[in-house]
């Protein structure tokens, strides 16, 4: 498990290498604002094989933060993650490692009939109520995703997980109602409080495409705060003294800034943005898609670009990322050990302050 003394002295020994603010609180700890995602590639032993490069370099040049979640890659990028820290010059007290359950996965590669695969793996054995699947493919009910942490675990070869993010939650609003899936919420975070009291888990989050940045009147909304008030009654009910619910994620990039521009959340000075809500409300903010699944390495709108520090595209729109007030970690998904060093490397510049981040919007 990430501890205060294991990610206080992974920052004394790159700190120095990085600009202001490189590492930012999570709990007691500290973390990297750059993150290592795992989430794209083919799903090969090659591509495993240029991740487990990659993930290596990050660790030992900086970056203390791996995200992945057990469906990527067909439960291959949680192996690699695993088999990255066990064999890095890192304790493994020195990294946050966060995953995520609800999309069913498969195992390794796509099986050749899908549904047969997902009947005989989870319906069957009754680990998957059939009424409990929304498209077939993701379910949030507590007995599955206990199931699902516990083949993390395994496949990640640890003990504990930092953070294990709710999976896209919004994908259940396609066949319930916004009531159903709050309530829905609430079950599962309450048995994951208690994978917490149980030592699997330190903290639990929600991880989204949609739901966050969107406006309330859109059908993949979810309000954070009633997720908060969820996850505080969770608590409660599993006999915890307070929420173990510690993070949020959401896409932000230069194209996908909603999280700041979009006033969505009943704050209790109004309607706030979800980076400002969240904020407020302690909660922890990695971001996805930081460079716009890659794209943004073909270039920045010209009157952005010339505001933000950095010696390529991609350098500049991750420091615009981890700029942005309340976001914790800008996740960048790379299997490229050359991208990860240029990645880090935008990283020894200072971030833009709050006024600064603000002025890129006039
Ligand atoms: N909850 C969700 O719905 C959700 C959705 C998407 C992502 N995520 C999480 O957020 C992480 C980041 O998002 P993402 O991976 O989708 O998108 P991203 O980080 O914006 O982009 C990743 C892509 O950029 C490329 N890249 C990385 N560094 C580069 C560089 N310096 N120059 C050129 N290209 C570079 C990578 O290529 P190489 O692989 O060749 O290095 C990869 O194809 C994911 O990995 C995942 O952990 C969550």
């Amino acid at each position: 498990m990430a501890t205060a003394d294991g990610t206080w002295s992974y920052r004394d020994r790159f700190g120095e290498e990085f600009g202001r603010t490189y590492f930012r609180r999570f709990g007691d700890g500290v973390v990297s604002s750059l993150g290592l995602g795992t989430y794209l590639g083919d799903p090969s032993d090659a591509v495993d094989e240029r991740y487990e490069e990659a993930i290596t370099a990050a660790l030992e040049n900086g970056c203390n933060v791996l995200d992945t979640a057990i469906n990527y890659r067909h439960q291959r990028s949680e192996r690699v993650v695993g088999r990255a820290l066990a064999g890095a010059d890192v304790d493994r007290e020195a990294v946050l490692v966060a995953t995520k359950g609800g999309f069913l996965p498969f195992a390794g590669e796509r099986p050749a009939d899908p549904g047969e695969y997902v009947r005989e793996e989870y319906v069957d054995p009754g680990v998957v109520d059939r009424e409990e699947l929304v498209r077939g493919s993701h379910c949030i009910a507590p007995d599955f995703l206990e199931d699902q942490l516990d083949r993390s675990l395994s496949n990640l070869g640890l003990e504990t997980v930092d953070l294990y993010y709710v999976h896209n939650p919004e994908t259940q609003l396609q066949e319930r109602s916004r009531e159903v899936v709050y309530d829905r919420l609430e079950a599962a975070f309450a048995r994951l409080e208690e994978r917490v009291a149980a030592g699997d888990l330190r903290y639990y989050g929600v991880a989204t495409w949609d739901a966050f940045r969107v406006p309330p009147d859109h059908a993949s909304y979810l309000s954070l705060p009633e997720v908060a008030s969820r996850a505080r009654a969770a608590a409660k009910a599993a006999g915890n003294t307070a929420t173990h619910l510690r993070a949020i994620q959401l896409p932000f990039n230069v194209h996908m800034a909603d999280a700041f521009t979009v006033a969505a959340h009943e704050g209790s000075e109004g309607t706030e943005s979800t980076l400002r809500f969240a904020r407020r409300a302690g909660l922890n903010v990695f971001t996805s898609a930081s460079i716009g699944q890659g794209r943004l390495a073909q270039g920045l709108p010209e009157a952005v670009a010339e505001r933000l520090e950095g010696e390529s595209s991609v350098q500049k729109a991750i420091n615009f990322a981890r700029s942005a007030p309340g976001v914790t970690s800008a996740l960048v998904g790379a299997s490229s050990p050359e991208h990860v060093r240029e990645n880090l490397d935008a990283c020894r510049f200072d971030p833009m302050g709050a006024e600064a981040f603000d002025r890129v919007f006039e």
